[in-house]
C-alpha cells in the first residue's frame, strides 16, 4: 500500500494515510513524506501506537537526529528520556507531574509562546516529530502558523526592509517575556544568543518564509526597543488566525512540522494532569547566519 496525503484544515496541513509507523519505511515512502513536508510544512499521522524505538527508527529514516543536550533546566541526572528525545512533557523522571512552581515547569511554559524549535541553536532544527503518549482531559492543543503565507502577505516595503536582517535568539529572551529571569550563571552561559536570518528560503521549493520565534530578542544593528517592537509586530502579523491551524491531540497522534517554514505554540492544560509528549528532532543543514564567537552571555 502506498501512502496518500490529503489536505486537512488550512493549506499547509496534510494528513498522511496508508502508513504504519511501526514498520520500516520504503524509499518511496521516505520520498513521499519529504515531498509532503516541502508542500505542506505540517503532516499529521493519526493512530500510530509507536514505541520510543519505533519513533527513533522512523525519525532516522528521514535524516540525522538532533540531540537535546543542555536545552532545558533538567539536570542530566533528572532526565526522563534519553537525549535522542526532547522531553516536552510536564513529568519528572518518576513520571509524576511537576509541582506547579517547579522552575523546570515554569521554564517549559515558554513553549506556550510562538516559536520555532531550536532557533536558539547555531544550527537550528529541521523537522520536529511530536508523539502523544498521554494527553490531559482538556486543553493542550498545539497551534501552528504558516510562515510562508505570512511572508507572502507582507507588503513590498516590509519585504525589502527584512532583506539581510539577522536576529539574535536565546531562550533567555523568550523566558524574559514571561517574567522568568532567575537563571544561574551557568545557564546564562549555556543560553548565549545565536544569530539567525530573519527571512529563510526553502532549499527545495525556493519559497521564502519569516523565521521568527519568541526566542528572537534583538536585531543586529538595531536598538533593542525598536527591534523588539518590530519583531512583536511581525509575530502578530504571522499568527493571524488565517495563517494558524490548531491540532487537538489524540493518544497515538504523531505530528511532524518543518521548523524552517512554521512556528508553533502549546496551549495550557490542567497542571496536575500528565501530558506525555515525546519529541524527536531532525537536525538542520547548518547555521543560517555567521556566528559571533565572542557574544556575551545575557
Ligand atoms: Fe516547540
Amino acid at each position: 500500500m502506498t501512502i496518500a496525503i490529503r489536505q486537512i484544515g488550512p493549506c499547509f496541513v496534510g494528513e498522511v494515510e496508508g502508513i504504519d509507523l511501526c514498520q520500516p519505511l520504503s524509499p518511496e515512502d521516505v520520498g513521499a513524506i519529504h515531498a509532503g513536508m516541502d508542500q505542506y510544512a505540517v503532516l499529521v499521522f493519526h493512530g500510530q501506537p509507536i514505541s520510543d524505538e519505533q519513533q527513533l527508527a522512523f525519525t532516522r529514516s528521514l535524516g540525522e537526529i538532533e540531540h537535546a543536550i543542555g536545552t532545558s533546566l533538567r539536570a542530566p541526572e533528572d532526565y526522563r528520556l534519553p537525549t535522542t528525545f526532547a522531553d516536552v512533557s510536564n513529568l519528572d523522571k518518576y513520571n509524576k507531574p511537576m509541582a506547579r512552581d517547579d522552575r523546570r515547569r515554569l521554564f517549559g511554559i515558554g513553549n506556550r509562546l510562538w516559536h520555532s524549535d531550536s532557533s536558539f541553536k547555531a544550527t537550528p532544527a529541521k523537522y520536529s516529530l511530536l508523539h502523544a503518549r498521554s494527553i490531559p482531559s482538556k486543553g493542550g492543543n498545539t497551534e501552528f502558523a504558516d510562515m510562508r503565507a505570512a511572508y507572502d502577505a507582507l507588503d513590498d516595503e516590509t519585504k525589502t526592509e527584512l532583506e539581510g536582517l539577522v536576529c539574535e535568539h536565546s531562550q533567555i529572551f523568550s523566558r524574559q517575556q514571561l517574567g522568568f529571569t532567575d537563571f544561574t550563571d551557568e545557564e546564562r552561559e549555556r543560553f548565549r544568543p545565536v544569530r539567525q536570518v530573519l527571512v529563510r528560503t526553502h532549499p527545495v521549493t525556493g519559497r521564502k518564509s519569516l523565521y521568527l520565534a519568541s526566542h528572537a530578542g534583538a536585531i543586529v544593528g538595531w536598538t533593542v526597543p525598536e527591534a523588539r517592537a518590530f519583531l512583536r509586530d511581525l509575530i502578530e502579523h504571522a499568527t493571524q488566525r488565517e495563517f494558524v491551524h490548531s491540532h487537538k491531540w489524540q493518544v497515538g497522534d504523531l505530528v511532524m512540522w518543518d521548523n524552517r517554514q512554521t512556528m508553533h505554540r502549546a496551549r495550557p492544560f490542567p497542571p496536575h494532569e500528565p501530558r506525555d509528549m515525546r519529541r524527536t528532532t531532525l537536525a538542520g543543514d547548518g547555521p543560517t547566519a555567521t556566528q559571533v564567537t565572542a557574544s556575551a552571555p545575557l
